[in-house]
């Protein structure tokens, strides 16, 4: 009697500990009904949802984060940087918008080389040189502008009463300043609001902040970009040596552009167009991938990871040659997403072995001949950051915004609270010769005056059925458009939530440094050793997280799902 009710027992178990495996239950990360906010920081997800209970839309929303964001997250947050905003409003219609920084007018394309032709180390990285006309302010209130609904002083009171009374240091922010103290005195010339003295726990203000932030309620985006903060901010430019003019910030205006619209199985895919990468290196990889039953292949398993990396091989090596700031070159969009092409382009790809990088080259369409490309290495920064919010009246966007490095140029101004961006190492300084993140230009991104540099940020939208899915974006630099890449895949193919989505471990590649970055100890025991065995370099040192990835899902009930990526301190608020 016994054994057999043992066995009825294990039988059950084997039954019901079996049904899980099969239909694994999805861990939530936080769900609401109505409007949510996914940030960097829990501070500016909250302004942002309590604007979307006001009765604000997406873009009041947008204009309250992004300045919550350089309070409590200067690392990122910025009023000195630029970004990329898409949206998709509750009747369907999209768009985006570009505030991008621009190349000041006195730039040359040679100015970061010495006599011989040689780039002179972190010239454009660190300090006054490395700066690009700031379009963050231009890009909110022009959002704000088109479509919000409640008065600026209503969006910013909040931000303004934030940087006033202060926000609570954490732990990697404690860290984070300790780490760059002295190359805030390095460049600064003295001790900065932010320093190794701060503890997490400790309450920091921005006075100065706010000062700017009422300023800019009284005065609109003219504020920043001819009032007293236009000037201030020229005045400190010019004693650090800058060539940033008022004449560069009176021109800086935000462009609204089409987005890159593009199918994937049954997905509307919509995401962010040059000057960014973004849109255009997400449709092609996901086209290539399009014919591979990456689900049948399992999640992170060896066949997947082989055909999303050729993929991605494939797209880098045509990112680095083709674009650029469309205002200034022709860009080849319809040929790169061309079906056929893209189908040739892994033609050659095998599961047997690696496609070598050097034997890739870009694509050959007739009237593009851009020049150069080849390699060094890379190193990596998680700078940038990225927020997803949705609002009550079923509007959506996807907003990543930059200064670049962490902390930027690393250049303060005291008196205005914020960090300057060093976005000018976005261009190719030197065609051939890789920038930050090991990204290689050619031509198409050299340094003009009033071109916007290329960039990698990758807001952006997904739509089933006519209907919003998800909004999702990611800080990471190179890392940002395979990031992405994941946590949709993670989504519609591999049927996680969204926040299992953004906490998957996640691998890179980008055709040159020829190794596939994955996230440390992160994958099955023996996939490395196998990658090896096909012909796969693997870093596993290069970068201990790939992205902290934001997002927003649209559950079938109509609900909304939050993904705040661990690796951060990431937090959805929502109601
Ligand atoms: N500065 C990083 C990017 O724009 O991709």
């Amino acid at each position: 009697m016994k054994k057999h009710f043992l066995i009825l027992c294990a039988l059950s178990c084997f039954i019901s500990c079996k049904k899980p495996l099969e239909t694994k239950p999805v861990t939530r990360g936080l769900i609401a009904k109505n409007a949510m906010v996914v940030s960097a920081r829990e501070e500016a997800s909250k302004i942002g949802s309590d604007i979307l209970k006001k009765g604000g839309n997406v873009f009041d929303a947008m204009m309250a984060t992004e300045m919550a964001l350089a309070v409590c997250y200067p690392y990122a947050g910025n009023l000195g940087g630029g970004g990329f905003m898409v949206y998709r409003l509750h009747t369907g219609e999209t768009g985006a918008l570009d505030f991008r920084e621009k190349a000041p007018l006195a730039a040359t394309k040679n100015m970061y080389l010495d006599a011989n032709g040689t780039l002179i180390e972190n010239k454009s990285l660190i300090g006054e040189l490395s700066v690009g006309v700031p379009g963050t302010v231009a890009g909110i209130f022009e959002a704000h502008k088109r479509f919000g609904l409640l008065t600026v002083r209503e969006v910013l009171q909040p931000v303004i009463d934030l940087a006033n009374n202060g926000f609570v240091i954490t732990e990697k922010q404690q860290s984070r300043f300790e780490r760059y103290d002295s190359i805030f005195r390095a460049v600064n010339g003295k001790e900065i609001l932010f320093s190794k003295h701060l503890k997490a726990g400790d309450t920091l203000k921005n006075m100065p902040l706010a000062k700017t932030l009422e300023r800019l309620v009284l005065h609109g985006k003219d504020e920043f970009y001819t009032g007293e903060t236009a000037k201030q901010l020229v005045a400190y430019l010019a004693e650090k040596g800058s060539i940033i003019t008022m004449e560069d910030l009176s021109k800086y205006q935000a462009k609204w552009r089409e987005p890159i619209r593009f199918r994937y199985k049954d997905l509307h895919i919509i995401s962010m167009s040059p000057p960014s990468s973004g849109g255009i290196c997400l449709a092609q990889i996901m086209k290539q991938i399009e014919p591979f039953p990456l689900k049948d292949y399992g999640h992170n398993s060896l066949k997947a990871i082989q055909v999303i990396t050729e993929a991605e091989r494939r797209t880098y090596a045509d990112r680095s040659y083709f674009l650029g700031d469309p205002d200034f070159v022709n860009i080849p969009t319809d040929s790169l997403l061309n079906d056929n092409y893209l189908k040739k382009r892994m033609s050659d790809f095998s599961f047997e072995k690696a496609t070598p990088s050097r034997s890739i080259s870009h694509g050959v369409f007739e009237g593009f001949d851009m020049a150069i490309k080849q390699s060094l290495t890379a190193t990596e920064s998680t700078e940038t950051t990225h927020y997803s919010i949705v609002d009550s009246y079923g509007n959506a966007i996807a907003v990543t915004t930059t200064l670049n490095s962490g902390y930027g140029s690393k250049l303060y101004v005291d008196d205005l609270g914020f960090f300057l961006n060093n976005e000018m190492d976005d261009f190719s300084s030197k065609p051939g010769v890789p920038n930050v993140y090991g990204l290689i230009g050619a031509e198409a991104n050299s340094i003009a005056p009033e071109k916007r540099m290329l960039s990698a940020m990758t807001p952006t939208i997904v739509e089933k059925n006519g209907k919003l899915l998800m909004t999702v974006g990611t800080p990471g630099g190179s890392t940002i458009i395979t990031s992405v890449l994941q946590t949709i895949l993670n989504v519609v193919t591999f049927d996680m939530g969204m926040q299992e989505a953004v906490n998957a471990p996640r691998f890179h590649h980008q055709w040159l440094p020829d190794y596939i970055r994955m996230e440390p100890n992160s994958f099955e025991d023996g996939l490395i050793e196998q990658l090896e065995a096909k012909g796969y370099s693997i870093n596993e040192t290069h970068s201990p997280i790939i992205g902290i990835v934001d997002g927003i899902l649209m559950l079938e009930d109509g609900t909304l799902e939050g993904g705040a990526d661990k690796r951060g301190d990431d937090t959805a608020v929502g109601f």
